[in-house]
């Protein structure tokens, strides 16, 4: 794949974020002390003072703290952490849904994720619709679209519902979608938070079959968050341990699922 789109997305901050779609680059995924912040108001109020005063008080929350990290084409790396440790918001930075605070970020490919599947969706077109749509924002062509469309919409099982607007959808439905979506399309980097549930419990089964097949698929370099040491093991033969949005150990899985275990 050519590297033409590719996108640089400079926001208020010194923060730099590239992306292009050169799948044939041997570095997927390039964190350079990265940091996300977030202030943290009192309340609302304090909050909307802030905009016209520099003088509100607030703490500043490290989500990730000068992070830095590389993933070559093709690894599997999983990201160990405890709750708020920063691993949700390193994927979403990787995803564009969040931008960082300071530091640079590259992403060479496309990257599906499956998180926040719910999202992007317009509630006024039909499921149908929205495939197409989104199939479009891909930059797949009509006929890509048109092949993947009964896969997604098998998968996705939801009836007569797939001709009906989205709005009409249950949080779960639209869920569905996004996963089946997310999972049929080709991506050449996989972002997967395995907190991540889908549907009822016979669809999130289904859901993680799913994902463990694209996972052993070598060509694609996958992130997965896990509090799973034994998933961790099963796919990924890097770990990335994080603490409180720091990489503080970068190993081979084993080790670093030890290292995990013995700080929690
Ligand atoms: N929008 C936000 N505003 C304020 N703080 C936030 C926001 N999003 C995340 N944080 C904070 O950033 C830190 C890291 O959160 P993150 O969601 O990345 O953790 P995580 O490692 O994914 O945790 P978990 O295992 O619970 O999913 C936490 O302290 C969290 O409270
Ligand atoms: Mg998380």
């Amino acid at each position: 794949m050519s590297s033409k789109q590719t996108g640089l997305v400079l926001p208020d901050t010194q923060a730099l974020v590239m992306r292009d779609e050169d799948s044939a680059n041997p570095v997927a995924i390039e964190f350079d002390h990265v940091t996300k912040s977030y202030k943290l108001f009192k309340n609302d109020r304090a909050r909307f003072m802030s905009a016209f005063s520099k003088n509100v008080p607030y703490k500043e929350v490290r989500a990730n703290d000068n992070l830095s990290f590389t993933i070559r084409r093709g690894e599997a790396v999983a990201f160990l952490g405890t709750n708020g440790a920063g691993k949700s918001t390193a994927l979403k930075i990787i995803t564009g849904v969040s931008h960082p605070t300071s530091g640079r970020v590259c992403v060479h490919g496309r990257v599906s994720a499956l998180l926040e599947l719910s999202a992007g969706f317009d509630g006024q077109l039909s499921g149908r619709e929205n495939i197409a749509f989104r199939g479009q924002l891909w930059g797949l062509s009509a006929e890509e679209i048109a092949q993947l469309e009964p896969r997604i919409i098998d998968f996705a099982e939801l009836g007569d519902y797939i001709d009906q607007p989205m709005r009409t959808y249950s949080s779960g439905m639209k869920a569905r979608l996004g996963f089946a979506f997310a999972s049929s399309i080709k991506p050449d980097i996989l972002v997967v938070d395995e907190a991540l549930s889908v549907g009822d419990r016979r669809f999130a089964k289904k859901c993680l079959a799913r994902v463990h097949e694209i996972m052993s698929d070598s060509h694609v370099t996958v992130l997965f968050v896990t509090h799973s040491s034994s998933s961790a093991k099963e796919f990924c033969k890097r770990g990335i341990v994080l603490d409180r949005g720091r990489n503080i150990y970068d190993a081979d899985i084993k080790d670093a699922i030890a290292y995990y275990e013995g700080i929690v």
